[in-house]
């Protein structure tokens, strides 16, 4: 297989897009018992079938290749690959060899995910990621798969966004399993953070050379005005979004404005803990969407202002790639340890629409040439980047939101299942085609 330096690929996750949500002995994840909730996600939606992908997966695999990236970043459904009991389930594992196989049959490298948001409802019922055993079954759930799958996988990644795993999740309820208390949500946060600890023994131990470690949701702030009380609420607004996550995990303690924050709701944390979060990893994945422009508000906090006349998404998320260079150059500056990087997921929900056969998404176009070009920026600059993943590979489940918010590059009507590449898979593939051919014939 050809080896490059920089890796180009696109990503997805289990439940955004497998659907077969009951077959080949799968168990419910919290996702399934949340999208039953009525209220708690759009038009009642689910991933019963989503994009289909767990009998399509051949296919999509072929529009990878015919795509040009180097990789593919997906995730395991937990509940697939374990019973309640914690032992392995073989038909779930078979779909992942043979996914890992069909990667590799394409020249595809794969980037491997072990918890992108379904913990088995079963572990929920027992407390889920407030129960610290939790971690444990992390532990052994990661053990099990990089037993099952070594050799086969370029890099592991324990969790996708515990900040949204835990935030949104426990501490104010928009995701599953619908928690609402900060307290709950940063106790969550220590035990996914503790889970991710304890799994990378495990995943060095059985896939040595795999590269280990994790993927978080990462944005930076800017004030409103440049009084000291906003520069303070971007400070803060630092240390909730980025630091919360970033600093257990490369300097081993949680940022003191936090401990100002909770007021009452901070984690409990055992003797031990914190140096197992803090075990060194070989990459860190980010994802980066936005940013955020915070003032202060009466009570030692920072709230969102909302600008008007700046170009959007239809997430309602800002446009701005200069943030991405701002934010990768300030963890350089913050992290003497920081490692590796791989942007893991970056792209854009627009309103697209097929007519006659095409998507004309000039505005995701736009989205990925503009933060790559920040990316690059950062990297002239000294950031060690290394990869770049699109988010999404096709549209899919868009969580709270349902199908309704795309963020493919390739399009699916939910009704056929039929795949159209967009313009901006189009536009990726063609820059992926000018590098291999300027690798090939070195000028
Ligand atoms: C990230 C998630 C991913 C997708 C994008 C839009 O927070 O990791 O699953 O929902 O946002």
């Amino acid at each position: 297989m050809r080896r490059r330096g920089f890796v180009f690929g696109a990503g997805t996750s289990s439940y955004q897009i497998e659907g077969a949500a009951h077959e080949d002995g799968r168990l419910p994840s919290i996702w399934d018992t949340f999208c039953a909730v009525p209220g708690k996600v759009a038009r009642a939606e689910n991933g019963d079938v989503a994009c289909d992908h767990y009998h399509r997966w051949s296919d999509d695999l072929d529009l990878l290749q015919a795509l040009g990236v180097d990789a593919y970043r997906f995730s395991i459904a937990w509940p697939r690959v374990m019973d309640e009991a914690g032992r392995p389930n073989p038909r779930g594992i078979d779909f992942y060899k043979r996914l890992l196989d069909g990667l590799a049959e394409r020249g595809l490298r794969a980037f491997v995910t072990l918890y992108h948001w379904d913990l088995p409802q079963h572990l929920e019922d027992k407390g889920g990621w407030l129960n610290r055993e939790t971690a444990w079954r992390f532990a052994d759930y990661a053990d099990l798969m990089s037993r099952e799958l070594a050799g086969r996988v370029e890099a592991w990644a324990t969790h996708n966004e515990p900040w949204c795993a835990a935030y949104l999740g426990y501490g104010n309820g928009h995701h599953a399993p619908g928690y609402d208390q900060l307290r709950w949500g940063t106790q969550a946060m220590h035990h996914l953070l503790l889970g991710h600890g304890l799994a990378l023994p495990a995943l060095r131990a059985n896939d040595p050379a795999a590269q280990a470690g994790i993927v978080a949701n990462v944005g930076p702030a800017y004030p409103d005005s440049d009084t000291p009380a906003d520069h303070a609420a971007v400070d803060l607004y630092d240390a909730y979004q980025n630091r919360w996550v970033l600093d257990p995990l490369l300097k081993g303690q949680y940022p003191e404005a936090l401990w100002r924050y909770w007021k009452g709701c901070e984690p409990l944390v055992l003797p031990g803990d914190m140096e197992a979060i803090a075990r060194p990893i070989d990459y860190l994945g980010l994802n980066f969407y936005s940013r955020a422009v915070v003032r202060a508000s009466g009570d030692d906090s920072f709230e969102w202002v909302h600008r008007p006349d700046v170009e959007r998404t239809t997430m309602d998320w800002e446009v701005y790639p200069q943030g991405l260079q701002d934010i990768l150059e300030a963890f350089q500056r913050r992290y003497p340890n920081l490692p590796p990087i791989y942007i893991t997921e970056n792209g854009m929900s627009s309103a697209d629409e097929l007519r006659d056969g095409q998507v004309d998404d000039v505005q995701r176009q736009s989205y990925i040439k503009r933060h790559f070009a920040a990316c690059s920026r950062a990297m002239v600059n000294g950031v060690d980047v290394r990869g770049y993943f699109i988010w999404s590979l096709m549209d899919n489940f868009e969580w709270a939101f349902g199908y309704e918010r795309r963020f493919g590059i390739v399009h699916v009507d939910f009704e056929t299942q039929k795949r159209t590449p967009k313009r901006s898979a189009l536009a990726y593939a063609a820059f992926l085609h000018q590098r291999a051919l300027a690798e090939a014939v070195p000028l």
